[in-house]
């Protein structure tokens, strides 16, 4: 039977055994994944392990600058990567959710690229993939259609020419924490919801632009300090802001307003596959709502999304 600590030992020996003395590049999210993948591939090769943090323009809001912060003392070389504009050049009048992520992911691996050509002699690629992503990757795509592509899998262009080493893909996400907690990780990485690769990118309907960004990570930031305070944070799976772009009249003390719409987010699940919407009580959803609309200009109205998958997926693209 699987315990978290067996696994530990024997995916460090096998880490060993494969890697050697070979130097290995991982690209690190701050998600709960990529952490424990990189906490044991630290754990197995110590200094030749080399991590990547790509600020991609789509994170949260100040994430970028937490992940580096909570990191520094890991071990881990980091080494972070401002690449906001580039990201966003290229989005730049796209539209379909699919092609956002087509780019999301090329500029991510171009990034990438450049990034691991300046480490000598990297040999191996680390992912932290985990059993759902290749999964789902494999059961969406008929040979007709694609539901979502998810690009952590299979993200891999031949022009780099490493090796991958996936130390996590077998485990389910409730196993990863187990691990991450035999690893002695915290609380604060282990206990973060799931975030997408192409991050707010998809969770702004339809054209991205630095506004809208801008717009969404204040009323994202609202919508999950108020779950933490309400202390059901942990309650949920995953939870996030969406933004519509559709305009509705509303009034502002004595002004007619016409602005956009935020969608709120929230379910339980065990992998992703298949989710509830969560059922968080109104005084919760009326203060978040109240928060966001007086404090995020540019919003005037907060719906709920009470969908679940399936047949609704969780993200809205
Ligand atoms: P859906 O929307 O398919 O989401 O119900 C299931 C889980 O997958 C995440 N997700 C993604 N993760 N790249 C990722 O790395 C993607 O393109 C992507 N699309 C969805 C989603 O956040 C949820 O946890």
């Amino acid at each position: 039977d699987w315990t978290s600590a067996a696994f530990v030992e024997t995916t460090i020996a096998d880490i060993k055994a494969t890697v050697g003395n070979d130097k290995v590049v991982l690209a690190l999210s701050g998600g709960v994944d990529s952490s424990v993948a990189a906490v044991l591939l630290h754990k197995a090769i110590g200094t030749n392990l080399h991590c990547i943090f790509v600020d991609n323009g789509l994170l949260r809001k100040n994430e970028y600058e937490s992940v580096l912060e909570q990191y520094k003392d890991f071990g881990l070389n980091i080494k972070g990567v401002d690449a906001k504009d580039k990201f966003l050049s290229q989005l730049a009048g796209v539209e379909d959710p699919e092609q956002k992520r087509k780019i999301i992911g090329r500029v991510f691996i171009e990034v990438f690229d450049e990034e691991s050509h300046l480490i000598q002699d990297v040999k191996w690629l680390a992912q932290g993939t985990i059993y759902p992503d290749i999964i789902e990757s494999v059961s969406v795509k008929g040979p007709s259609a694609t539901i979502k592509s998810h690009h952590n899998v299979g993200g891999l262009p031949d022009f780099m020419k490493l090796k991958v080493v996936e130390p996590l893909k077998t485990l389910f996400k409730d196993e990863v924490r187990r691990v991450g907690t035999a690893l002695g990780l915290e609380s604060f990485i282990l206990g973060r919801h799931p975030f997408p690769g192409p991050g707010l990118g998809i969770r702004i309907i339809g054209e991205v632009t630095a506004e809208k960004v801008a717009i969404l990570q204040d009323a994202d930031k609202i919508y999950i300090d108020n779950l933490k305070e309400a202390g059901l944070y942990d309650k949920v799976w995953q939870a996030g802001a969406i933004f519509l772009p559709v305009r509705s009249v509303g009034v502002m003390g004595d002004e007619r307003t016409y602005e956009n719409v935020i969608a709120l987010r929230a379910v339980e699940s065990l992998d992703g596959m298949t989710a509830d919407w969560c059922h968080l009580p109104y005084p919760v959803l009326a203060k978040i709502s109240n928060e966001i609309i007086n404090k995020v200009k540019g919003i005037n109205r907060v719906v709920y999304d009470i969908s679940s998958k399936p047949p609704a997926t969780i993200e809205w693209e």
